[in-house]
C-alpha cells in the first residue's frame, strides 16, 4: 500500500466503467477520496455504450466499501458548467483534489475523406478540448496547494500513426502536447504532469468498437496483432497499477513523461 496516497482526493473522468472504474477502485483502496465523473449516457457517435448511471451508484459502493468517500457527477467533459459544478463541489467536500486521471475518451474508425466533420468534432472535443477544460478549474485549485499530479490518458496513438484513426490519433497526439506542456508551466508549482499510452485495453471500449465493426474483440486484436508479449490485449487493472504509481510520491520526479503500456507493441 502506497501510504502516501491515504487521505488524497483523485478526480477521474470516464470513471462509470474501464479504465476509470478500475483505476478509481485501485486508488479507493490505496485510502484516496474519489470524485467520478461521467457522461453516463451513451452517444451517438462513437454508437457503442458508453457508461450509466448504475455502474457510477456500483462504483461509488465499491469504492465506499474500502473506508473512502466517493462523489458521483453526471456530466460532460465538452460542457465547462458540469466540470465547474464538479469541482465546486469536489472542494466544498474535500477541501483539494491531488490527482487528475483525465480519462474520458471516445474512438471510432474512419478513413480521414470519410470522417465528417461533425464527428472529427466529437472527437476532438471529447478526446482533447475536454481534457483541457477538466484541467484548467483544477490546476488552480493544485497551484493554491502549491502540489499536485495531472495524468493524462493517451494511447499508443499519441505515439504513433494508426489506420482508419487519424482523428483518434490526433487527438491522442494532442494530449501528449499539452501534458510536455503543461509539466513546463506547472513545474514551478510542484505539479506534476504525465501522459500514459496503453495498448488495447480489455474494456466496453473495445468490445464496443469490436462491435462496430462486426468482429469480436481478439479479432479485432488479431488484426493489430502488434504487441510483443503473447496477449491480445492488456487490463483495466494493469492501466490502474500505472495510474497508481505515478500518482504516489514513488514517481516524485516524473514529469512531462510518457508512460507506454503496450506490452511491446511501439519496440515492434
Ligand atoms: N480501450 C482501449 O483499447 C484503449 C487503449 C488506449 C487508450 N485508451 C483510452 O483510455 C481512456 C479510457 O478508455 P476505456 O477503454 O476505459 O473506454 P470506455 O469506453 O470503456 O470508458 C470510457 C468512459 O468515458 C466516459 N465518457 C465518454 N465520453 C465522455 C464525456 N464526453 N464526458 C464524460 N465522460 C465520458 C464513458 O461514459 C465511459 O464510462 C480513453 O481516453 C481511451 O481513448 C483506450
Amino acid at each position: 500500500m502506497s501510504n502516501d496516497l491515504k487521505g488524497k482526493v483523485a478526480f477521474i473522468t470516464g470513471a462509470a466503467h474501464g479504465q476509470g472504474r478500475a483505476t478509481a477502485i485501485l486508488l479507493a483502496k490505496q485510502g484516496v477520496h474519489i470524485a467520478a465523473f461521467d457522461l453516463a449516457q451513451t452517444l451517438k457517435y462513437p454508437g457503442y455504450e458508453l457508461g450509466n448511471e448504475n455502474e457510477l451508484v456500483s462504483l461509488r459502493k465499491e469504492c465506499e466499501s474500502h473506508g473512502v468517500t466517493c462523489l458521483l457527477f453526471t456530466g460532460d467533459v465538452r460542457v465547462d458548467d458540469d466540470i465547474a459544478q464538479a469541482v465546486i463541489k469536489t472542494i466544498e467536500q474535500f477541501k483539494r483534489i491531488d490527482i487528475l486521471f483525465n480519462n474520458a475518451g471516445i474512438c471510432a474508425y474512419g478513413y480521414a475523406q470519410d470522417i465528417t466533420e461533425q464527428e472529427w468534432d466529437i472527437m476532438l472535443d471529447i478526446n482533447l478540448k475536454g481534457a483541457w477544460l477538466v484541467a484548467r478549474r483544477i490546476i488552480p485549485v493544485m497551484i493554491d496547494q502549491h502540489d499536485g499530479v495531472i495524468i493524462n490518458n493517451s494511447s499508443i496513438a499519441g505515439l504513433r500513426g494508426m489506420n482508419r484513426l487519424s482523428h483518434y490519433a490526433a487527438s491522442k497526439w494532442g494530449l501528449t502536447g499539452l501534458t510536455k506542456s503543461w509539466a513546463i508551466e506547472l513545474a514551478p508549482h510542484n505539479i506534476r504532469v504525465v501522459s500514459i499510452h496503453p495498448t488495447g485495453v480489455n474494456t466496453p471500449m473495445n468490445d464496443g468498437l469490436a462491435a462496430l465493426e462486426g468482429l469480436t474483440a481478439k479479432e479485432i486484436a488479431e488484426r493489430s496483432a502488434g504487441n510483443l508479449l503473447p496477449v491480445p490485449w492488456i487490463e483495466p487493472e494493469d492501466v490502474a497499477e500505472a495510474v497508481v504509481f505515478l500518482a504516489s510520491a514513488k514517481s516524485r520526479y516524473v514529469t512531462g513523461s510518457q508512460l507506454v503500456l503496450d506490452a511491446g507493441l511501439l519496440t515492434r
